[in-house]
């Protein structure tokens, strides 16, 4: 796998220049640097394979694969919608004066997303703010349900 310096910036549409050592350093050039980095630590881990490596929290071998639902066996597909219909059933946690409509745990989500919809919306936060919705989301279906929903773990 190879991942490209040129990537992140050609994707945001940022001007691919280099600063001299003295002259500031702009957005640009912050962001091929985080991208530098992000490319050589994930390279380290693919080039280290240790079982103490592909223990840490959080890298290439145990990152989670959120699956496309058609790749889902019926069996799976019955387990994500009772993980979904348990959420439904489970009670709120969000605070009255926060989410007063919000019944159960299924709500919560919702109540989030409408207070949040008019600055995640059409904002350069849309793709983060989702990613880190959908993954609070997944975890609640993972953790709260007790319904063994595990369908995307690997
Ligand atoms: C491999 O991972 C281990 C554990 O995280 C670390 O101590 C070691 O420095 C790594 N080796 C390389 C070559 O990155
Ligand atoms: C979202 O919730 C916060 C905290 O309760 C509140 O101050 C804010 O007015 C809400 N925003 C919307 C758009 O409902």
């Amino acid at each position: 796998m190879r991942f490209s310096t040129l990537a992140l910036p050609v994707f945001l549409g940022l001007p691919l220049v280099s600063a001299g050592p003295l002259a500031a350093r702009s957005d640009a050039d912050v962001l091929l640097d985080l991208n530098a980095q992000a490319r050589e630590a994930l390279e380290a881990q693919l080039s280290n394979s240790t079982t103490e490596a592909r223990s840490t929290k959080c890298n290439l071998f145990n990152a989670k694969v959120r699956r496309d639902w058609k790749f889902f066996s019926c069996a799976q597909r019955k387990e994500y919608i009772a993980a979904v219909k348990c959420l439904q059933k489970k009670p709120s946690i969000a605070s009255p004066t926060f989410a007063p409509g919000a019944k159960t745990r299924y709500d919560d989500f919702v109540a989030v997303h409408i207070n949040q919809t008019l600055s995640i919306h059409g904002t350069g936060n849309f793709l983060t703010w989702h990613r880190y919705y959908v993954k609070a989301y997944e975890t609640a279906l993972r953790t709260d349900t007790g319904t063994g929903w595990t369908t995307g773990k690997t």
